[in-house]
C-alpha cells in the first residue's frame, strides 16, 4: 500500500526505549498525539504496549504476564524463534506492532484494521525472554500473490543476516503451500537491496548443484525458468530479473537460455564466505490454513 499522508508527514517520535536499546525512529507514524512531544516513548518488549515514562513502563512491567511474542511459536532453531500472529485474535499486539514498524519504513500505509494479515515474529530468547528481532506479515489471501507485505529488521540488529533469514522463511512458507510469490510493491531501497541478495543467492545455489548434478550423471540437462521458480517459490519474473542482474540470461539463436559461466562460479565462491544463518526446513512446524 502507498500513503500520500505518510509521505510528506516528518518524523514526530523522538526516541523510543525498546527493552535493553534506544533506537531514534526514521519516519512518521501515528502514535497518540501526547506521546510525540516527548524526549523519548516506552515500548513494552513483549506486548509491544507504548506508554509515556519509565515509571510507566515499569508498573507496566510488573502486570505484564507476556515473556514472548503472543501465537504459535512455529520454528525453534535456538536461540531465534518464529511467532505467528494472527490480526485479528490478537487485535492490540498487531496494530502496536504496525505502529512500531511504521517509524522504519516510509512507503507503507498503516494499516488499522489488520485482520486480513497473519504477522511472523522472528525472536532471540535469553534467560529474560524472547526478544523481537524483526518481522514480516503476510495477507491470509492475497489476489496478487504476495508473500510478504511488510518486512522489517529492528535497527539495532540490521545488516546481520536476519532480513535474509526473514526472506528466506517467507519462502519456506511458500513451498509449504506450493505457491510462488513475491514481495509487496514498492520496496524500499533495503528491501530491494536485500531480496535482490537473496534471489541471487537461491537461484546461483540451484544452478550450480544443478550443474554438477548433471556432470555427475554426464549428461546436459535444461533448466528453465519454470524449474527454477518451482523449486525455489521465487514468481518468475524475479527469477528473470535476477537472471539478468546476474548476467546470467541470454537471448541466443532466437530463444532466451539461461548460461552457466566463470561469473556464476565467482559470485558462488563469495557467496559461500558470507556462511549465514540459514532456515533449517525440517524445523518449521507449520500447515497453511484454508
Ligand atoms: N547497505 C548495503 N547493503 C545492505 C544494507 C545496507 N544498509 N542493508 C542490507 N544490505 C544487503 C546486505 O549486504 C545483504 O546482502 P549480502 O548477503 O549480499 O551481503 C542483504 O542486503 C541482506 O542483509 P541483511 O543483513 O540480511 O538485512 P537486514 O537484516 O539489515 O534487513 C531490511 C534488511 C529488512 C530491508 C532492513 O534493512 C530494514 O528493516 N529496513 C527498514 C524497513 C524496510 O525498508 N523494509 C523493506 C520495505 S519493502 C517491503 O516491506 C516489502
Ligand atoms: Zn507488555
Amino acid at each position: 500500500g502507498h500513503s500520500e499522508d505518510s509521505l510528506t508527514r516528518i518524523r514526530n517520535i523522538e526516541m523510543i526505549e525498546l527493552g535493553r536499546h534506544r533506537i531514534q525512529p526514521w519516519y512518521f507514524s501515528p502514535y497518540p498525539q501526547q506521546l510525540t512531544v516527548l524526549p523519548c516513548i516506552y515500548i513494552c518488549e513483549f506486548c509491544l504496549k507504548c506508554v509515556s515514562s519509565q515509571t510507566c513502563l515499569k508498573r507496566h512491567m510488573s502486570k505484564c504476564l507476556l515473556k514472548h511474542p503472543p501465537g504459535n511459536e512455529i520454528y525453534r532453531s535456538h536461540p531465534l524463534s518464529f511467532f505467528e500472529i494472527d490480526g485479528r485474535k490478537n487485535k492490540a499486539y498487531a496494530q502496536n506492532l504496525c505502529l512500531l514498524a511504521k517509524l522504519f519504513l516510509d512507503h507503507k500505509t498503516l494499516y488499522y484494521d489488520t485482520d486480513p494479515f497473519l504477522f511472523y515474529v522472528l525472536a532471540e530468547r535469553d534467560e529474560r525472554g524472547f526478544h523481537i528481532v524483526g518481522y514480516f506479515s503476510k495477507e491470509k489471501e492475497s489476489a496478487d500473490e504476495y508473500n510478504v507485505a511488510c518486512i522489517l529488521v529492528l535497527p539495532p540488529y540490521q545488516k546481520m543476516g536476519y532480513g535474509r533469514l526473514l526472506i528466506e522463511f517467507s519462502y519456506e512458507l511458500s513451498k509449504i503451500e506450493r505457491k510462488t510469490g513475491s514481495p509487496e510493491k514498492p520496496l524500499s531501497d533495503l528491501g530491494l537491496l536485500s531480496y535482490r541478495s537473496f534471489w541471487s543467492q537461491t537461484i546461483i545455489e540451484k544452478l550450480i548443484s544443478f550443474k554438477e548434478e548433471s556432470l555427475q550423471l554426464g549428461e546436459e540437462k535444461q533448466i528453465s525458468v519454470n524449474d527454477l521458480s518451482e523449486i525455489t517459490s521465487i514468481r518468475k519474473e524475479d527469477v528473470i530479473s535476477t537472471l539478468q542482474h546476474l548476467n546470467l540470461y541470454k537471448y541466443y539463436r532466437g530463444q532466451h537460455v539461461i548460461v552457466i559461466t566463470d561469473e556464476l562460479k565467482d559470485a558462488y565462491r563469495r557467496m559461500l564466505s558470507k556462511c549465514r544463518t540459514r532456515i533449517d526446513p525440517s524445523k518449521l512446524r507449520w500447515t497453511p490454513k484454508d
